[in-house]
């Protein structure tokens, strides 16, 4: 039995890029797949009984934050790509919002390097919009690009482009090297001291609201702009019923525009918010029932490309604080196929074949992952997740393979778990347990 030929026998093959949904074996060599079939056999073979789960391309995470250079104390490359693993995916996306921002090769190069050590995950940092994040001069978008990181997607994620000039440089400068760019979607003056979504809910808690048309003012423009000039626009977490409207609109247009939605705002709602508890605090905020019923159709109608997770970690003595002085962000990489399984698969809502696509096809149909996303044919490199969608557990956010404990899910009962995760047809989660 040799340790690079594994047999996966038996399970539900779910590969959106060829329409695949049938029961399945898929034989893995020497970290690529070798065959997807019937009664497969290979006598070298380690066999692993996948009789009721799902075999699917390894899950692509447009927006995370590993959190380093910097912050470490919050997460780092290692602790992220763990969770990561722990979650499916085999391919994450760093958001550039570290210390040094991710504005220049060397910072690209270093986190991608990291990514390749730690080899729990294949690693592709966003580069920054804007030098510092600071909304003025753009970052080195062809430094990047020719970086050993190859960077092709930019965002100052955390802060919007403010500034529409510098906004339509960015999308003239991107479209030169055909690269992404995504731009974090908020008016910061309609924004000014808010704390959470503007509503009944805000009106009942008093706290500053945070109206909608903060976010889809930002979209409209960036629309606006893109279509003019012909770049490439990436919606990030995408939270509200007007926002999905101006993007269905734009791509029945023909406007080159891709857009995510988050497990949260799939999932939490502004009301919630009551507890006062901070782990419910997030950028974009929590919003209303209807707005998370559009964000639902449009997942299912492919508005929305894919899932993402603004898995957003943050160090306890930070988020644990009076919800004003709390920082923003959720915990998403561990529980996000959970959380999307249970609330729109397991409801009927959407159909597996179709969620699979939007961890997997939809994101890599963004921006360039090598690799993942599939499809699982001969040849292809065995990045593959095995799922049990009948697995029902109740999430502990201190059992968490992230360094922090900001999980809105804590204690919430789910069903549906990635248990094992292959990353070039080595085992980096294993009979759910990360294989470090
Ligand atoms: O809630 C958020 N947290 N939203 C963002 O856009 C940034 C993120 C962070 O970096 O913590």
């Amino acid at each position: 039995m040799s340790d690079s030929t594994i047999l996966l026998r038996g399970g539900r093959v779910l590969d959106p890029a060829s329409g695949t949904d049938a029961v399945l074996d898929v034989l893995v060599r020497d970290g690529r797949v070798e065959a997807v079939g019937e009664q497969l056999a290979a006598d070298d073979a380690e066999v692993v009984d996948c009789a009721g789960r799902w075999v699917t391309p390894g899950f692509v995470d447009l927006h995370t934050h590993l959190r380093e250079p910097g912050f470490e104390d919050a997460e780092d490359v290692a602790s992220g790509s763990a969770a990561g693993a722990a979650g499916g995916y085999t391919a994450l996306c760093p958001m550039a919002n570290t210390d040094p921002v991710c504005d220049a090769a060397a910072v690209a190069e270093s986190v991608w390097r990291r990514g390749n050590e730690v080899g729990l995950a294949d690693v592709f940092p966003v580069g920054a919009i804007t030098k510092g994040l600071r909304g003025e001069q753009l970052a080195e978008f062809g430094e990047l690009h020719d970086s050993a990181a190859r960077v092709d997607f930019f965002s100052d994620d955390g802060k919007p482009v403010a500034d529409s000039l510098v906004m339509r440089r960015a999308l003239q400068y991107a479209s030169a090297f055909d690269v992404v760019i995504c731009n974090h979607s908020e008016d910061p003056d309609l924004t000014a001291g808010a704390q959470m979504n503007e509503g009944e809910a805000s009106s009942v808690l008093g706290l500053p609201g945070w109206p909608h048309e903060a976010e889809e003012i930002m979209i409209a423009r960036d629309l606006i702009l893109a279509a003019g000039v012909g770049a490439r626009l990436h919606v990030p977490h995408v939270s509200t019923a007007g926002a999905v409207e101006l993007i269905r609109a734009a791509k029945a247009r023909g406007v080159r525009v891709t857009a995510e939605v988050t497990p949260h705002h799939l999932s939490l709602q502004d009301h919630l918010i009551r507890s006062y508890d901070p782990v419910l605090k997030v950028n974009p905020p929590l919003r209303t029932e209807a707005d998370v019923q559009a964000l639902r159709t449009a997942l299912a109608d492919g508005t929305i490309d894919c899932v993402a997770t603004d898995h957003a970690p943050h160090a306890p003595e930070l988020k644990d604080q009076e919800w004003e002085h709390a920082p923003c962000g959720m915990l998403g990489l561990e529980t996000a196929f959970a959380v999307v399984h249970t609330e729109l698969v397991a409801t009927g809502l959407m159909d597996p074949l179709t969620a699979i696509a939007r961890f997997t096809t939809g994101p890599a149909g963004v921006r360039d992952v090598g690799a993942h996303g599939g499809a699982l044919t001969p040849g292809a490199d065995a990045n593959l997740a095995v799922l049990d969608p009948a697995q029902r557990w109740t999430v502990d956010g201190r059992a968490l393979r992230s360094k922090a404990r900001n999980t809105p899910f804590h204690g919430a009962e789910l069903v549906g778990r990635p248990v094992h995760t292959l990353l070039r047809g080595r085992f980096t989660l294993r009979d759910g347990k990360v294989q470090a």
